[in-house]
């Protein structure tokens, strides 16, 4: 769903760093042969995320959810030298246009990644992320928050994506679906966490931004 008219969201891309040719091709192609193109980032949430990064200058990124890649790229832009990406992702099909953008990008030596839950992977990472982002099954959400909680140093950053689901986070208790649940639940259980400060950018389709600043 969009929240803003077609017309606004021109203006705001057209006022926004634009997508390398890179990016253009892999949003293309996600769009052509994936299934559900629609959970790629695009050029404006893959921007903020970009900038995101740039302004965090982390020296490692947690990915949860790389689908083709594109948020995956956006973000390795802020990596500080020798920093990594760590992404995470449950369906293997995705791995030779994953493969192929990280080489075309020339992140590929910046990007680690995982094929399998991240449920049962992010335990066996041994490293400290000053960014999180969150963007995969949303019933897990809450479990990812608490499984990432202590590799995140004080200041640093968790992202989630699509913490607005379409609106549908509006709709009657009695009505909602266990995502839209696990997403309203997610948003409260940040909001009453007092380890970490939290703003709710409404972009695109929802991002809950937490700073950690307490164990
Ligand atoms: C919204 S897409 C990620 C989009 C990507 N971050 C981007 O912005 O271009 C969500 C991805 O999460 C993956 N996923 C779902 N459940 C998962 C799990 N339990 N562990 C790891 N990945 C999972 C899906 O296969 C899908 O590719």
């Amino acid at each position: 769903m969009d929240f803003l008219t077609d017309e606004l969201n021109e203006y705001i891309e057209k006022y926004t760093r634009k997508e390398s040719d890179v990016l253009k091709r892999l949003n293309r192609e996600t769009y052509l042969k994936m299934l559900m193109p629609r959970m790629l980032s695009g050029h404006l949430q893959g921007q903020v995320l970009r900038m995101f990064s740039m302004m965090i200058a982390p020296k490692n990124i947690l990915e949860i959810g790389t689908y083709t890649g594109y948020s995956a790229i956006c973000l390795s832009d802020g990596l500080k030298d020798g920093g990594k990406l760590h992404t995470i992702d449950i369906n293997e099909e995705y791995e030779e246009i994953i493969s192929r953008y990280f080489k075309e990008a020339g992140a590929e030596n910046k990007i680690k990644r995982y094929i399998g839950n991240a449920m049962d992977i992010i335990p066996t990472i041994n490293e400290s992320f000053d960014l999180v982002f969150i963007d995969a099954d949303k019933e897990n959400y809450s479990n990812y928050f608490d499984l990432v909680f202590d590799m995140v140093p004080i200041g640093g950053y968790i992202l989630a994506d699509n913490v607005l689901w379409s609106g549908k986070v509006l709709e009657k208790p009695e009505t909602l679906d266990i995502d839209t649940k696990a997403l309203i639940n997610y948003c409260n259980k940040v909001e009453s966490d007092p380890r970490v400060e939290n703003v709710l950018f409404p972009i695109r389709d929802g991002i809950m931004v937490c700073r950690k600043i307490s164990n």
